[in-house]
């Protein structure tokens, strides 16, 4: 067993397996799996729990008012006790600080998202959508010449910090798209040095034409302060939606803000990749699940 707490805990290989996975197969498999999130989510708790159901897993809900955690019980104690039960376990975790890195014989821990550090599974899922829309053969650099723009609030996205990983990885060319109040210059530079992203601080006719990918990011409100939400400049807006490339594919991981980070229209229309994120993310959760158990 292994455990997810970052983008860079999936290897090469694992991320090729994933590209060859027939994810229809169903088995049966003898282990438990605890939902630990501190935080609301829609997408990545239902997929994780619906993963876990396709393998015919037990899969506990923590109700932290109910469990011995609100008696002071740690994480650690919490796995340490159900560890007791001879079974293989997987704890999947989303919190708004950084994942607690517990190593316990038989545990694997799953990142689903810590505070603005990285939500790697999100990752993984986002970038096996955009190798089907490319429908380019998976190799390890795969994404030369493929320009994304990731745009929005970058600050305090943890999806942003794994995408740009992963994206890099694989060859991608990335322009990060935001004002100076969600993106800091200290982190600027570090993805200009560190990942050669190139930063600008408008959503221009020249973005909309020159990158086969843009990734919007929700506004982060529960991490930002209100006189940072502000994001007009890079706002997808009906008016600025007819300069996007018609081979050009709009991204967004959800719950999508309509009107802040972009329309309607943009949303629901034919270059939306939004739901088949939803899909793959169900499906790298899902390999995830198969690859930790070792079937
Ligand atoms: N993308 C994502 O993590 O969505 P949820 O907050 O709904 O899980």
């Amino acid at each position: 067993m292994f455990s997810i707490f970052s983008v860079d805990d999936l290897s090469n290989h694992l991320i090729e397996d994933m590209m060859h996975f027939d994810f229809a197969q169903k088995e049966l498999i003898s282990a438990l799996a605890f939902l630990f999130f501190h935080e609301p989510s829609t997408r990545t708790k239902e997929s994780f729990r619906l993963a876990f159901d396709n393998f015919k897993i037990p899969c506990i809900d923590m109700n932290f008012e109910m469990s011995s955690i609100k008696k002071g019980e740690g994480l650690k104690q919490t796995l340490q006790t159900v560890c007791n039960y001879k079974q293989k376990t997987i704890c999947v975790w989303r919190g708004n600080n950084l994942m607690p890195k517990i190593h316990l014989p038989n545990v694997a821990m799953i990142n689903a998202g810590d505070g603005i550090n990285e939500h790697p599974t999100q990752a993984l899922g986002d970038l096996l959508t955009i190798q089907q829309a490319l429908g380019k053969k998976f190799t390890s650099n795969f994404l030369q010449g493929v320009n994304v723009a990731i745009v929005g609030d970058i600050e305090n996205s943890r999806v942003a910090r794994s995408n740009i990983k992963i994206l890099k990885r694989f060859g991608a060319k990335i322009t990060l798209v935001s004002t100076a109040n969600l993106l800091s210059k200290n982190l600027a530079n570090y993805y200009k040095e560190d990942f050669g992203c190139k930063i600008t601080h408008e959503l221009t006719p020249e973005i909309l034409q020159n990158n086969q990918f843009l990734m919007f990011l929700r506004m982060q409100s529960e991490r930002a302060n209100a006189r940072d939400l502000a994001v007009e400049k890079t706002t997808l807006t009906e008016k600025n939606l007819h300069f996007l490339h018609k081979n050009s594919f709009i991204m967004h991981p959800g719950p999508v803000n309509i009107g802040v980070e972009l329309c309607r229209e943009a949303f629901e229309g034919n270059q939306s990749l939004i739901g088949k994120q939803v899909e793959n993310a169900f499906l790298a959760r899902k390999f995830l699940i198969h690859k930790i158990l070792d079937r």
